[in-house]
């Protein structure tokens, strides 16, 4: 029968030696020396600053700096005539309401807004306490009725008064008119009170 026997090299004390002293080579050229471009000085991002006047090490935005991603400026971004930040509210949707789009408003309603106006938009909402104060608007009052849906784009994004903004959660453009477009609908038939 054939034995298949491995062979194995044992390493000898001078390869041994060869082989420690090139690691030790390698590990001295991978090792920087110098300090010097980690401990310049410099400002890590919101610290504390003696140099200028606000105290603030950050520096405001230059005006008009457009957020990396943020560069559309149209009506359906900004709920403005023209996609002018300060131009004046689209009076309509300007996304075509489609039975799918009022669904998905329908959906992102009740999950972002019925909370606190009621399911029926009435403004009675489980999770709205006594001490709420102003309450949440009913959907049904003449005033939100009449408001322009670019005036309602700007509610739910900034938020308005003592109402919190949507814009970081409800963070497509598209579902915040959709759910625009579900509050038309329900405006269509106010509740019995
Ligand atoms: C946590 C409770 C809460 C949630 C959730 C909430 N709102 Fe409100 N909303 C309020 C309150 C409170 C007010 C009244 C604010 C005020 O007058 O200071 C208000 C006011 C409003 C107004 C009237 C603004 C005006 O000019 O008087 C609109 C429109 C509105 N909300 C829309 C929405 C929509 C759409 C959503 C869902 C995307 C939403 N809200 C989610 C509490 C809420």
């Amino acid at each position: 029968m054939l034995r298949m026997t491995a062979h194995r090299r044992r390493p000898t004390p001078a390869g041994f030696t060869k082989f420690a002293l090139v690691a030790c080579c390698l590990l001295w050229f991978t090792t920087a020396c110098h300090l010097e471009m980690y401990d310049q000085p410099k400002y890590k991002p919101l610290q504390q600053s003696d140099f200028f006047a606000d105290g603030a090490a950050q520096r405001p935005l230059v005006e008009n700096t457009v957020a990396r991603g943020a560069t559309r400026l149209d009506e359906v971004a900004t709920g403005r005539v023209g996609g002018m930040p300060e131009g004046a509210y689209v009076p309509s949707n300007p996304l075509t309401v489609t039975p799918e789009l009022l669904s998905r408003g329908e959906e992102r309603f009740a999950i972002y807004c019925a909370v606190c106006h009621g399911r029926v938009g009435n403004g009675k909402g489980s999770a709205v306490y006594p001490q709420f104060n102003p309450k949440p608007a009913s959907f049904y009052d003449p005033r939100i009725v009449a408001m322009p849906d670019g005036e309602l784009f700007d509610v739910i994004s900034n938020g308005r008064g003592i109402m919190y903004g949507y814009r970081s959660r409800i963070q497509t453009v598209e579902d915040r008119w959709a759910i625009i477009a579900y509050i038309r609908e329900l405006q269509k038939n106010p509740p019995a009170e």
